[in-house]
């Protein structure tokens, strides 16, 4: 069952029924100013950070799952009758209703007892504020009188306080009014420099800031008395709870349409012109006024809008595939795409899932996720990179996450997670080959964030490198510490007590458990580091690294190999974790993906018989599970993987991010209809049809669809910030469809299912565009490549000269 449709010439989603299974949500903003919209209008909106700049208030896990939002009102004035064009929160039964989630932007329209109500939610590029364009008409036969009501509740500021402490927050609420706008400045008097404001195009016909004034005692949003009433009361906040609310009235002829534009927006001061007079308590308004006076007027709206629509379309535009699948692409070409800028900007601060105030930039999340943007965004990946390695410690590990605001590691969580250090090599890997812009190399970057320790970004690898030769256990294999990418093998954790964190206790002093997977990992990144290497001229170097690889890859042939798959892990008493001596948790999948991906096995058929396991024994039609069989019961030397209940999470859901892992792998024993496979399985646009089922977003990758063991099989939860986004960007662009960067230039290497007879693809890399053309002439994937007319040995596309805007690409498969 459907809720909506595609509409990808608009690069929209439509959605037609507002109950959605769960609130289906979309971003806005993609600098500073940052907003999340569900189809209904709910979500709230953060300045930089969603903990300590939260604007509007919300309140998570609330029933409704979804409450709390940028809603409208609109009230019949002869009748009384009033609801909300975005169906929540009167949920009147609209006589048609539309959400359409874009690049950036959202609208909601709807119509009820003919009137038309459309309201365009976007954040203009360069600026922060957002606006909420209404277009309001009459269709009915007669003239309609009618109010129009804003809303939103202000949250002070820091969203975890803001949530907790109350006898505080209570009674310092303030706020400011003038010509109508609405000033929220709580803390400002003290040691805050920053204000929201909220205004509106129109003459106002009264105001209200005060909560309970607005709502009336024992009422919530679905019917405030104010709006029952049809008139507001210019309610002035002192403590409680700000909000914001604007009436203005329309009177509309038959066929009449009116726009009303609300802009909500963020505002800094200088510290010493903080106040308007000098010596006042009065916010000094003069750039917020100069902000307020061009949005309020509709041309420039309009405007704004437009130029965002544009920078979508170029972003987008530097990688567009033309494939005989649909869902292929749609995701690559629009929402794929987008939602790995979504990880960009958001990590996994901040969605519905994600509380804004839990967790700072993952350090391997975040180097995972420059695999999916990089593309789109190399300057700022660039600072991203720097960023992360400036978190480092000295002895080459990491800090698990570190503080977008303060760009701190975060202590809290602290380091420790020993596969954590190769991701940064792959990274910066992911960015050289994009960009070839090797000076980052050279960048002086410090340990810790600590002035005077920083050496060149090479250093910061070759001690990611060295880190895990550092860390040996009694196999030879990497030591696991707190956690490898599975966060939840906690194998030196051995929690008893409830409440206690698993990745932050640890009980055991850690030299015995080991993972394969970071062995896989290590593999990787070392091939990458030895080719980093050798582009610098460290050839003695880099045949040291590749040594230091060959004898990893003879580790866990000979130590991580399970017969017929590969071992996940040993515990803290050196027994094997993921193999056929184990009654529970068999098999996993991170080690068949990982190590197929990193190329282990590839020459003697390991890798084959890996990925054939896993078909047999993890693989759903919802996708590929976790691990087999699910943990029954709590096993307190593998830690919180087998706190979850079976099917969910880490415990044998199916945990997209590792999904296409599996995927790369088919690729490299050259399967290219069990990779596309796979790929479909977990793609969210072939899911719609069930997304009765699946519940989530069709239009992004959710962290997990619940496993065979759960009741509830095939349900998404955790939509929107996962590294499922940048490894499935990745896998079907570079894997599949093999548009691949490497360091000396493009790579044309597809391994598509048989049946396709080819695809199209246009590709920026590197300021050059090139359009490639792939035809299928026989089964096979050996590839012939023409280049700009002229056939080529290999398939590496030479980089062309300089001032080269166009490369025609043939390639012939077969
Ligand atoms: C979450 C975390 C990620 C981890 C994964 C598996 O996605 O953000 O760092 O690798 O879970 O536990
Ligand atoms: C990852 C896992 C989650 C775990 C969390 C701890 O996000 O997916 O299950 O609770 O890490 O930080």
């Amino acid at each position: 069952m459907k809720f909506g449709h595609f509409d990808d010439q608009n690069r929209e989603y439509v959605i037609t029924q507002p109950d959605t299974p769960l609130p289906w949500i979309n971003y806005l903003g993609c600098q500073a100013y940052f907003g999340i919209i569900s189809n209904t209008a709910g979500g709230y909106s953060f300045y930089r950070d969603a903990r300590l700049r939260r604007i509007t208030r919300y309140r998570y896990n609330n029933a409704p799952f979804d409450l709390g939002g940028r809603y409208l009102y609109l009230r019949d004035d002869p009748s009384g009758e009033f609801w909300s064009p975005s169906w929540q929160p009167t949920q009147h039964k609209l006589e048609q209703y539309s959400c359409r989630h874009g690049m950036g932007y959202t609208t909601i329209g709807s119509t009820y007892s003919g009137i038309e109500a459309s309201t365009r939610y976007f954040v203009p590029l360069d600026e922060n504020l957002e606006i909420w364009q209404l277009t309001v008409t009459n269709h009915r036969p007669q003239a309609a009188e009618l109010s129009v009501f804003s809303s939103l509740e202000f949250c002070l500021w820091d969203a975890q306080d803001d949530s907790t402490n109350f006898q505080r927050n209570f009674s310092i609420g303030q706020v400011e009014i003038e010509d109508g706008v609405i000033y929220h400045k709580t803390e400002y008097r003290e040691r805050r420099d920053h204000f929201a404001f909220f205004a509106c195009s129109e003459k106002i016909a009264g105001y209200d800031t005060q909560r309970d004034v607005f709502l009336g005692p024992y009422r919530g949003w679905d019917n405030p008395v104010a709006v029952e009433r049809g008139h507001l009361s210019n309610s002035v906040a002192h403590g409680w709870a700000p909000l914001g609310s604007h009436h203005v009235k329309l009177s509309l002829k038959p066929g009449e349409s009116r726009q009303v534009i609300f802009v909500l927006g963020y505002q800094e001061n200088p510290r010493d012109q903080k106040f308007d007079p000098p010596d006042s308590q009065i916010i000094n308004k003069k750039a917020a006024k100069a902000t307020i006076a061009k949005y309020r007027v509709a041309a420039n709206a309009d405007a704004a809008f437009e130029k965002l629509r544009a920078y979508w379309s170029e972003l987008l535009g530097l990688c567009q595939v033309d494939t005989p699948d649909v869902h292929t692409n749609r995701m690559v070409n629009i929402w794929n795409a987008y939602q790995c800028m979504a990880t960009f900007n958001m990590s996994r601060s901040a969605s519905f899932y994600e509380s804004g105030i839990g967790r700072g930039l993952g350090f391997r999340d975040s180097n995972q996720d420059l695999l999916g943007f990089v593309h789109m965004v190399p300057v700022r990946a660039r600072e991203r990179i720097l960023d992360l390695a400036s978190t480092q410690l000295p002895t080459g590990g990491a800090y698990h996450q570190y503080q977008p605001l303060t760009k701190r590691g975060n202590n809290d969580v602290g380091s420790g997670f020993n596969d954590d250090p190769h991701w940064l090599i792959i990274g910066v890997g992911a960015y050289l080959k994009e960009t070839g812009d090797w000076s980052i190399l050279d960048e002086p970057v410090p340990y810790d964030n600590a002035p005077g320790s920083e050496t060149p970004l090479y250093e910061h690898l070759q001690r990611s490198f060295r880190y895990t030769l550092d860390r040996l256990g009694p196999h030879g294999l990497p030591l696991i510490g707190r956690a490898d990418w599975n966060d939840c093998l906690n194998l030196n954790c051995f929690s008893d007590s409830p409440g206690q964190s698993f990745q932050t206790t640890t009980n055991k002093d850690g030299k015995v458990a080991e993972s394969v997977f970071i062995a896989g990992l290590f593999v990787l990144a070392g091939r990458e580091f030895a080719e980093i290497a050798k582009h610098r001229g460290l050839d003695t170097e880099a045949s040291s690294y590749l040594a230091e690889v060959a004898k990893m890859e003879a580790t866990i042939r000979e130590h991580g190999w399970d017969g017929e798959w590969f071992i996940r892990a040993y515990d803290d008493f050196g027994r094997k974790v993921g193999s056929k001596e184990n009654a529970e948790g068999k098999i996993f999948i991170e080690t068949q993906g990982f190590c197929t991906l990193a190329g282990v096995g590839l020459e003697d058929g390991l890798a084959v018989r890996a990925l054939e396991s896993t078909r047999k024994l993890l693989a759903t039609k919802h996708g590929i599970v976790l691990q087999q069989p699910a943990y029954s019961k709590y096993y307190i030397e593998l830690g919180e993987i087998s706190s979850y209940p079976p099917g969910y999470k880490e415990n044998a859901g199916i945990f997209c991010h590792n999904n296409p892992w599996v995927i790369i792998g088919e690729t490299r024993v050259d399967n290219g209809d069990a990779a596309h496979d796979y790929y479909s399985r977990i793609n969210p646009s072939a899911r719609e049809e069930i997304s009765e089922i699946h519940r989530c977003e069709p239009y992004v990758y959710s962290q997990m669809i619940a496993g065979r063991d759960a009741p509830t099989h095939g349900e998404a939860k955790n939509s929107w910030l996962t590294g499922t986004a940048a490894w499935n960007y990745y896998a079907i662009t570079q894997w599949i469809l093999g548009i691949r960067t490497s360091y000396d230039g493009l790579l044309i290497a597809p391994v598509i299912p048989k049946s396709w007879r080819g695809f199209k693809a246009t590709r920026k890399f590197r300021g050059v565009t090139y359009n490639i053309e792939v035809q299928r002439t026989g089964d096979c994937n050996c590839v012939a490549l023409e280049v700009n007319g002229k056939p080529i040995k290999g398939n590496l596309v030479p980089l062309p000269p300089p001032g080269t805007a166009i490369v025609e690409v043939k390639a012939r498969l077969g």
